[in-house]
């Protein structure tokens, strides 16, 4: 079957001609009908020129050029177009994806993937040469993506697909991110994860911006089937937590000002009494369980996530105000904030999950 690989570009001459190269060996080495479709944006370093001048050296080789910087995923969705294999391929020109891993990639599409994924966050996958920053945001938004799909590493930018796969869905082409919209949009059955080595760029740098963040969560956003629905479960378990943290202050001073407890003892009394009234009122109300359904198996979970967050809660407190010298009154704002969302989509997707509505 043929392969067509595109590769979006610019700015990027110090790399394309190195990996250009790469990837003609490996489609030699193992007998891969494979052409090469380069989509430039008008880049102002000459990539398109260069490019034009190689085809005379790789004859399977196509030049998309585009009159501007118009984004990544966009010039692979322009880039589908003059395509003709019924594989398709995408990787970065920075030589952040190995070459190397192209056959494995394509035998899994040739034996029966649908999707076949470059993976950095599988066993034996690595990063190398990434700032710590970047590792940080890039696991955030993986975590995030998570909730839509078990893909390891939803945001690779190195996989290889059947052109069927796509052939009745619409592209978004806004953003970096076009792997994420095709797994959420065509929910694929058959996903083969290869690990990889992702070497940040050496050569030029990365054109990623905040924009690309804005564009993400937008993105996320639009993926949830059930928006109302979350939005409403989001403010009752809020509301929820609201009326707990009185329930626990009126047993607080009630335990400890008429029974005569000791104030640490009724505290952890109180904390019981305001977990198991949260739990209660979240399984009828937020999340419209009937109360007897599996209860005290719930009933666990809902303690272990309320413990997760906590030990999560504490955890920031101290890196916030350790390492990015905030003052701990505003970290523990902060903290109990990040507490409330692992609370809340813990709860959703784990507790209650059967009525969760992604
Ligand atoms: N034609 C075109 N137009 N190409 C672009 C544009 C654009 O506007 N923006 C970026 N590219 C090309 C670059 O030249 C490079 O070949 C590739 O797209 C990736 O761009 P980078 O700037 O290197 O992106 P990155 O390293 O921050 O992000 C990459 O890795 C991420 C994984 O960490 C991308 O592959 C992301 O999709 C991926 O999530
Ligand atoms: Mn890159």
């Amino acid at each position: 079957m043929k392969l067509s690989l595109i590769i979006p570009t610019y700015n990027e001459r110090e790399n394309i001609v190195n990996l250009l190269s790469r990837v003609k060996k490996e489609f030699e080495v193992h007998n891969i009908d494979g052409e090469i479709v380069v989509v430039d944006d008008n880049s102002p370093d000459g990539t398109g020129e260069i490019m034009e001048n190689l085809k005379n050296t790789y004859s399977s080789l196509s030049v998309m050029h585009r009159p501007g910087k118009l984004g990544l995923s966009s010039a692979i969705h322009d880039g589908l177009r003059i395509a003709g294999g019924e594989i398709i391929g995408v990787m970065d020109a920075d030589l952040s994806h190995p070459p190397e891993r192209l056959s494995e990639m394509y035998n899994a599409v040739t034996s029966g993937a649908e999707i076949a994924i470059g993976s950095r966050y599988m066993a034996l996958g690595r990063i190398e040469g990434s700032s710590w920053q970047r590792r940080l945001m890039s696991r955030g938004a993986t975590i995030l993506a998570r909730i839509f799909t078990e893909v390891e590493d939803p945001m690779s930018g190195f996989f290889m697909f059947r052109r069927d796969l796509i052939k009745n869905i619409e592209i978004n082409s806004r953003g970096f991110k076009i792997l994420l919209e095709i797994l959420v949009k065509t929910k694929p059955g058959k996903i083969t994860e290869i690990p990889i080595t992702f070497t940040d760029r050496r050569a030029g740098e990365s054109k990623a911006g905040l924009g690309e963040i804005f564009f993400y969560l937008r993105n996320l956003w639009a993926y949830l089937p059930n928006r109302r629905n979350i939005v409403s479960e989001f403010f009752q378990f809020a509301l929820v937590g609201i009326l707990g943290t009185f329930v626990n202050l009126a047993f607080l001073y009630l335990l400890t000002e008429y029974a005569g407890i000791y104030y640490l003892i009724s505290a952890s009394l109180s904390f019981i009494i305001s977990l198991t009234f949260n739990f209660i009122l979240n399984k009828l109300w937020t999340f419209r369980e009937m109360l007897k359904d599996k209860l005290m198996i719930k009933y666990g979970r809902f303690f272990a996530v309320a413990l997760a967050a906590f030990g999560v809660n504490i955890f920031c407190l101290y890196v916030f105000t350790e390492f990015f010298d905030i003052y701990y009154v505003i970290s523990q704002t902060l903290a109990i904030g990040v507490a409330f969302i692992i609370n809340f989509i813990g709860n959703k997707k784990w507790t209650f999950t059967k009525n969760s509505s992604f």
